[in-house]
């Protein structure tokens, strides 16, 4: 029997197990599918960890998570295509839900399929060989509770371990003997910790936009985001500002290239991550930055020397939930055999055509319509419905209030592509909501 290891149970992961469980559902023969995750429970990032550095087996602590974190984007841009938010919650409910009911409803899919057999928690996977000869990978994995590595054979490998754990950490002169704290994103846990601080944020993507407005929220004194490529460049509340890439530090006095200075008690580096497969060889890992359309991928999936490994979420995500679904539902059909895939010179010239199409979007605007593009041909050929307009709009409205207003586009209500209902608003407005637990949000 043709046996599929599923590294991660992520929502990739999640939803990779969850097309095959749909597939089975609809009476198709399935592979053996063995899922491993090295926490302790399924949900990915969206565990929020108190820890840092490692966990209790010594493991990189995954969660890039933190205390009062609430959707960046609208549910309804990420909403999963079998199973409405209505469906989950059993009523309508607010656009920018906190980290807890949103990892709720993830598992909460998961918990109705009976795909948690599938799973073997606190394995962590070690190392992935394909011979040549035999057609089939060796992967080792570590049981991290009785500490045992075993080998196992499988015939597809499907990567689902996440590109936003491990932190990619610049050099900055003058740091080290910087007096103040200085972490990543990935370790930021609490803005609280940084009240009546001036703080200074280094990077200008999501993690800096939002961890300046939690700073700032949650007291901060002053907030500086410091740039190298370009500047967010929203209108920022009083207390926020951006500069140009800061150059130095000499003790608490921060240099910027433009020729200002400012003091700073705390450094928060929102740098972005990195893709980091240390399980896999090298004819096998998947190298690229933080892009719309990794080009090793066809489909952006399948790595093209050798077809039976899939990656899953490896892009730069506007939209996460449903185009892993699409992802996912497009890797069970090419290992169930439904679809055929092209030769290596043919997946490579398709995926350089979407590499080039993406090396020419000019806006965030042309990205959403980009990765909608992207989303839609995959389902083209698969069983997976969604309302992929009703999404792009979505997030071009989202777009806009963020331009308009970077406080309040969180207060905003957006339609389900699924339902079609358009969400209620929230009960208090998300810049003086200081209670980010479920039971306040579902009221
Ligand atoms: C701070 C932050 C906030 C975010 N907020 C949002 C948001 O508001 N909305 C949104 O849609 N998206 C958000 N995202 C994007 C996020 O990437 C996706 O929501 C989603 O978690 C990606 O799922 P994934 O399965 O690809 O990866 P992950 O969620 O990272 O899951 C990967 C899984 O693989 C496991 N794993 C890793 N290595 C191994 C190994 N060697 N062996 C076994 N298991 C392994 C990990 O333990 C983990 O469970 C956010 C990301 C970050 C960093
Ligand atoms: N729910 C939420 O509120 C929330 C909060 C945080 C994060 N997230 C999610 O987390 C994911 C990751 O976002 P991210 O912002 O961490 O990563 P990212 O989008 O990859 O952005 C990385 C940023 O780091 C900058 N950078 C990298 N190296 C640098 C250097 N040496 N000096 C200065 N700047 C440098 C990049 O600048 P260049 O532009 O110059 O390359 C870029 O601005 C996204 O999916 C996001 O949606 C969500």
């Amino acid at each position: 029997m043709t046996r599929v290891a599923i590294i991660g149970a992520g929502p990739c992961g999640l939803s990779q197990l969850r097309a095959f469980r749909s597939a089975a559902d609809k009476g198709m023969e399935i592979p053996e599918i063995v899922c491993f995750e090295r926490q302790s429970d399924w949900g990915g990032l969206w565990n929020y960890t108190w820890r840092t550095g490692t966990d209790e087996h010594g493991e990189p602590a995954h969660s890039s998570m933190y205390r009062y974190l609430w959707s960046n984007g609208p549910k309804e841009c990420l909403e999963f295509g079998d199973y409405s938010f209505e469906e989950h919650f059993g009523k309508p409910i607010p656009s920018f839900p906190p980290r807890e009911p949103l990892r709720d409803y993830i598992v909460g899919r998961a918990d109705k399929s009976n795909i948690r057999d599938w799973v073997r928690f606190n394995h962590a996977v070690r190392d992935v060989q394909f011979n040549n000869e035999t057609g089939q990978f060796t992967l080792r994995a570590t049981n991290l509770v009785d500490n045992e590595d075993t080998d196992e054979l499988f015939d597809y490998v499907v990567v689902a371990t996440g590109h936003f754990s491990v932190p990619n950490i610049p050099q900055i002169e003058g740091i080290d003997t910087f007096p103040g704290r200085v972490i990543h994103g990935h370790d930021f846990r609490d803005a609280v910790e940084f009240a009546g601080q001036q703080v200074l944020v280094v990077g200008a993507s999501y993690s800096a936009e939002d961890i300046a407005l939690q700073s700032l929220k949650y007291g901060a004194k002053t907030v500086t985001c410091t740039y190298r490529t370009g500047a967010m460049g929203f209108k920022w509340p009083e207390g926020i500002e951006e500069l140009p890439l800061v150059d130095r530090f000499e003790g608490n006095t921060a240099y910027f290239s433009n020729g200002d200075t400012r003091e700073i008690d705390s450094v928060i580096l929102c740098t972005g991550y990195l893709h980091h497969f240390p399980f896999l060889p090298e004819n096998l890992r998947l190298a690229t930055h933080n892009r719309l359309y990794p080009g090793t991928l066809y489909k952006g999936v399948v790595w093209i020397d050798n077809p039976k490994v899939i990656y899953l979420g490896m892009q730069d995500q506007y939209y996460t939930f449903s185009m892993f679904d699409a992802q996912a539902w497009y890797a069970r059909e090419i290992i169930l055999g439904h679809i055929k895939l092209p030769s290596a010179s043919e997946m490579t010239v398709d995926a350089k055509s979407w590499q080039d199409r993406e090396e020419a979007l000019e806006d965030p605007i042309q990205d959403i319509d980009f990765q909608t593009d992207y989303c839609k041909d995959l389902c083209r050929e698969l069983d997976y419905d969604l309302d992929w307009d009703i999404t792009a709009e979505n997030f071009k409205h989202w777009e806009h209030h963020k331009e308009e207003n970077i406080v309040t586009y969180r207060d905003k209500a957006h339609r389900s592509p699924v339902t079609g209902t358009t969400a209620p608003l929230h009960h208090a407005d998300w810049w003086s909501e200081m209670d980010d637990t479920a039971k306040s949000f579902l009221g």
